[in-house]
């Protein structure tokens, strides 16, 4: 079969206007990400009005990029593809719209993608001999989960972040010493100097949900920490309360996704969402699976943050499938994972 599907690929969902040119789901021919980090550190984190202001003025600069970079005109694409949930509102809006006209401007296929999804599948950019079934890490800034990839698309989660999500957690206890935004690969080059034996923080486990996640006693007991040296005028030791921190959190996510696996028989884990592109993470998990004799597959740091091509190869699987959205498709800020 030579058949090539070409999918421009859409993602506005939080501070990143990206776009990419994707074929067959794997090989990617652009990916062009303007992102708004700079913009949004002047405030410490993401303003929703800005973040829609900043796509609607990148939009079609990245769109037409993408296309520029893939040598591709329009004529050569199959489909749109395009993030509709979860993130913000507004954010969204701006990338929905947007594909919908370019759909049906050009009479394409219009596919919309669930922005997890997206972060799982870009595991297919680098990695073409994975295919589900496989066991996977879902860590970003606003989600937390442990699923099996049962077949393209489709979840079966074992379990979701109770409170913060691990990034959300990475990022507070970033600002609380100082850091700038976003702060979890500000953490991880911190604790890369630091003693991640130094201090000692909880790692909550929760009773009858051996898969569930919860980092918001971690992060207490970091702030507590803070307030207390500073209270008695000490000195804080950041490096080592970025190491300690960040194996606290890393520990909990490995030993997860180990009982997991061992329970549930699977030889193939992968990592996906922005704090994959952690480095304690990584080698935690390369270790514990190597000492399990498991495959691990994770994407490139550019891969692992938000990208359209992601979300190019989540559409591809879509439209496989059969998925065509409407002209009524609309954007889902709180969309759920469906669990199969
Ligand atoms: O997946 P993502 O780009 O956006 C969401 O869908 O949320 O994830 C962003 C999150 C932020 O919380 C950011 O601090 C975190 O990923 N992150 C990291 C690293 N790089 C990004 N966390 C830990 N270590 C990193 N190297
Ligand atoms: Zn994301």
């Amino acid at each position: 079969m030579s058949e090539k599907i070409r999918i421009l690929a859409i993602e506005t969902s939080c501070d990143e206007t990206a776009a990419a040119v994707v074929e067959n789901g794997r090989r990617v021919l652009s990916n062009v990400i303007s992102s708004q980090i700079e913009i949004h550190r002047l405030y410490g984190g993401v303003v929703p009005e800005i973040a829609s202001r900043n796509h609607m003025e990148k939009i079609n600069q990245v769109i037409n990029q993408a296309l520029e970079e893939a040598d591709v005109a329009l004529d050569g694409i199959d489909a749109v593809g395009v993030t509709y949930g979860p993130g913000l509102v507004g954010a969204l809006l701006v990338g929905v719209a947007e594909a919908k006209a370019i759909s049906y401007a050009r009479g394409l296929p219009l596919v919309g993608v669930h922005h997890i999804e997206g972060h799982v599948s870009a595991n297919y950019i680098e990695h073409p001999e994975l295919e589900p079934p496989f066991l996977c890490l879902i860590v970003s800034g606003g989600h937390t989960n442990l699923v099996i990839v049962e077949d393209y698309g489709e979840f079966r989660i074992l379990g979701s972040a109770r409170d913060d999500a691990a990034g959300e957690a990475f990022d507070k206890v970033a600002r609380a010493i100082g850091l700038r935004y976003p702060g979890g690969p500000e953490i991880d080059k911190l604790a890369g100097e630091g003693n991640p034996q130094a201090i000692s923080f909880p790692r909550a486990k929760i009773e009858g949900a051996p898969y569930d996640f919860s980092f918001s006693g971690v992060k207490s007991s970091v702030l507590n920490y803070i307030n207390q040296r500073k209270m008695q005028g000490l000195e804080i030791p950041k490096a080592d309360l970025a190491a300690s921190f960040q194996r606290s959190v890393v520990s909990v996510l490995t030993e997860h996704a180990m009982q997991a696996a061992e329970e549930f028989h699977i030889d193939r884990v992968a990592l996906a969402g922005g704090v994959a592109a952690n480095q304690g993470l990584r080698r935690a998990m390369s270790q514990a699976c190597e000492e399990r004799g498991l495959a691990l597959y994770y994407p490139s740091p550019v891969y692992c943050t938000d990208n359209a091509a992601m979300i190019g190869a989540a559409a591809y699987y879509e439209y496989k499938k059969g998925v065509r959205h409407g002209w009524d498709l609309n954007a889902v800020p709180n969309l759920k994972l469906k669990s199969v």
